[in-house]
């Protein structure tokens, strides 16, 4: 099959033929109509991860797939071939970029019937990742304030969201030129994060989501209120300032999590979690739109339309 594979660290992104993925008895075999980037992918590719998460070569680049399932595990059940499902494949599994992909059924739920393939493969990575921040970290819950940096990227765009479904009242940091998009999403106050420094802005917040580390993530401590929850995606090693602050911190890697999506697509049937993309590619042009992710100014996700031309 024909997957967007890198041969050596630091490689670049090449359209190849590798084997088609075995079906394990608890795993789906795919065929593959949309995936998703996210900037793990080419964390990995440039080796930065290399001693955590070794890599074979060809490595198929890619975690988010939405498809149709070909083939059932021997052990899979709840799922049918021909089901339209998403998912963000585990770790051993990676290689959404893809005609075929192996999904284990517990990375695995059904694409909600009002969203196309290109629109479900935006949501799983990202989409779990802010509700295991804001839900499973962060306790985050009805009535409480909780600021969100970086609302326009990927994970924020839909964590925004999710905090509003959650009753939560939302600020968040971007640059005026996405203001008006994520008041589209519903966030309550908009902090412009190269014009305004938020510590002036908001105080005594419940949660704080941060996805910068560094300075971002330490100036974070100082909205929040005493018992209050800093949960960061990118930084580590701040349990001193968490103590002087009186508050808990956490820093995690996202699961996947095949219940959890599909609590995720039943907020997305019912309208409440909006897929937000910034662009979309043809398999073709794989490289490039690693390209556009490396920039860093993606306005949510960017796909890969496996189907186009
Ligand atoms: N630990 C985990 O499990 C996990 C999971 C998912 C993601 N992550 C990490 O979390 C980060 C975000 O992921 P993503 O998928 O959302 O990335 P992304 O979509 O590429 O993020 C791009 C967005 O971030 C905004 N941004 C960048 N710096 C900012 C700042 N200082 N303040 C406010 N907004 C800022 C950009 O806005 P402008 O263009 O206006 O600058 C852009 O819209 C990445 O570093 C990723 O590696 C970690």
């Amino acid at each position: 099959m024909k997957a967007a594979v890198f041969t050596a660290y630091a490689g670049p992104v090449e359209i190849a033929n590798v084997p088609t993925p075995a079906l394990a008895p608890d795993s789906v075999l795919i065929e593959v109509h949309a995936a998703s980037l996210n900037p793990i992918d080419n964390i990995l590719r440039a080796g930065y991860l290399k001693d955590m998460i070794p890599l074979t070569f060809p490595h198929v680049m890619g975690y988010d797939v939405s498809g149709i399932i070909t083939a059932i595990g021997a052990d899979v059940t709840g799922f049918k071939v021909g089901d339209a499902v998403f998912a963000r494949a585990h770790q051993e599994d990676a290689g959404a970029l893809a005609e075929v992909a192996r999904v284990k059924v517990s990375a695995l739920a059904l694409k909600p019937a009002n969203t196309s393939h290109t629109e479900a493969a935006s949501i799983p990575l990202a989409g779990l990742t802010a509700w295991q921040a804001l839900v499973d970290k962060g306790g985050l819950k009805d009535g409480q304030q909780v600021l969100i940096h970086a609302g326009s990227g990927g994970v924020g765009t839909l964590a925004i969201q999710i905090a509003k479904d959650l009753g939560a009242f939302v600020a968040t940091t971007v640059s005026a030129r996405n203001a008006d998009m994520v008041t589209s999403l519903g966030a309550d106050v908009v902090i412009d994060y190269k014009e305004q420094d938020f510590t002036d802005v908001i105080a005594d917040y419940d949660v704080v989501f941060d996805m910068s580390g560094g300075a971002v993530m330490q100036d974070s401590f100082k909205v929040l209120k005493k018992g209050g929850h800093l949960v960061s995606i990118k930084g580590q090693d701040t349990d001193e300032l968490a103590k002087k602050y009186g508050v808990s911190f956490d820093w995690f890697f996202m699961e996947p999590n095949g219940a959890q999506l599909t609590m995720l697509a039943e907020m997305v049937t019912k309208g409440t979690l909006k897929p937000v993309i910034d662009s979309t590619f043809a398999f073709a042009d794989a490289a490039k739109a690693y390209d556009k992710l490396a920039e860093g100014h993606a306005v949510g996700k960017i796909i890969i339309d496996m189907k186009a031309g």
